[in-house]
């Protein structure tokens, strides 16, 4: 097999997306080929062995997920970088073992700099990584805290090294210095920053949820707050990670429910009291902002 070779296999239904896809890869130099529908789309990767695999996980019965996550178990094709696309747009920051995720429409520009990257890197691809040192800590430490106020230190190195080792596998980077540097020039342009912290936060939330913190709210800590801001009339409350939002909106219906003189934008009083709301929080899981106000 030629070192030129770059061979690229696309897996999709869509017959007319495979011709589109083909000719786009073609125009940049690569070996292309299609599997369509059918089973055994898993041992077909592993005979061909290719370069790059573009893959629809979106097709019936899960297959296109299957074939992902079979991919990335077996020791024989867990190197092969794969781009997966899907007409959900939204399994973006749930497929973080993926090269690429491209929604569809294929957007034929970004292909074409995932191929080139992919080019470029070719040699270059690890997977067995070992502990961070003290210099490869400080430089996550730093980017993290400024991009995000996350801090990471020895205490919690080991979430820091499983997320940073789970994107470098599937970006193929060669090293920890090799994926900041990737980090800091794709963190906007590629999503990376996004997708990283998908890893290192973590997004559980639901209604209600430790009972006894909102037993303390209601009964202790805001009582005495709505009696210190009587006379402004006002409370601001922030809501800090908040993730989906299940938190502020469980604080909303316990005020609506054991302060009716609170309006919380929920029940609307016409008490005289009034309530703000700041929402925030990271990642992939955060409320959009604006959305509680
Ligand atoms: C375990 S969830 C808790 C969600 C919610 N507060 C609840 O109790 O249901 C933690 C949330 O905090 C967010 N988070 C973690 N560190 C953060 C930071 N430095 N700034 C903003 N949000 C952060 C995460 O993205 C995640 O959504």
């Amino acid at each position: 097999m030629s070192d030129d070779r770059f061979l690229a296999l696309i897996v999709d239904e869509d017959q007319e997306l495979c011709r589109a896809l083909s000719a786009t890869l073609l125009d940049a130099g690569c070996q292309v080929e299609c599997l369509r529908s059918g089973e055994g789309h898993y041992q077909a990767i592993r005979q061909l062995a290719p370069d790059l695999v573009i893959l629809d996980v979106s097709m019936p019965e899960s297959v296109g997920l299957d074939t992902l996550r079979r991919l990335g178990v077996h020791r024989s094709t867990k190197k092969i970088p794969v781009i997966a696309t899907s007409r959900q747009a939204e399994l973006e920051y749930e497929l973080l073992d993926a090269f690429d995720f491209l929604p569809k429409p294929v957007d034929r520009r970004r292909l074409l700099e995932d191929v080139a990257l992919l080019k470029a890197n070719r040699h270059e691809h690890g997977l067995g990584y070992g502990p961070m040192n003290e210099e490869e800590l400080a430089l996550f430490q730093e980017y993290l805290l400024t991009h995000s106020g996350l801090h990471f230190d020895q205490s919690n190195i080991k979430i820091l090294e499983r997320g940073l080792q789970r994107r470098m596998r599937a970006i193929g980077a060669r090293d920890y210095g090799a994926y900041c540097h990737y980090l800091e020039r794709y963190g906007e342009s590629r999503q990376e920053q996004k997708k990283l912290l998908g890893l290192l936060t973590v997004g559980e939330t639901y209604f209600f949820r430790y009972l006894a913190h909102f037993d303390a709210l209601i009964h202790h800590v805001l009582p005495e707050l709505i009696e210190r801001n009587r006379t402004r009339r006002s409370l601001r409350i922030w809501s800090a990670g908040c993730s989906t939002g299940e938190e502020p909106y469980t604080l909303a219906m316990l005020l609506c429910e054991h302060f009716p003189q609170l309006p919380t934008g929920m029940c609307r009083s016409s008490a005289p009291i009034s309530t703000r709301w700041l929402c925030a929080g990271l990642a992939k899981d955060a409320m959009a902002p604006g959305r509680c106000g």
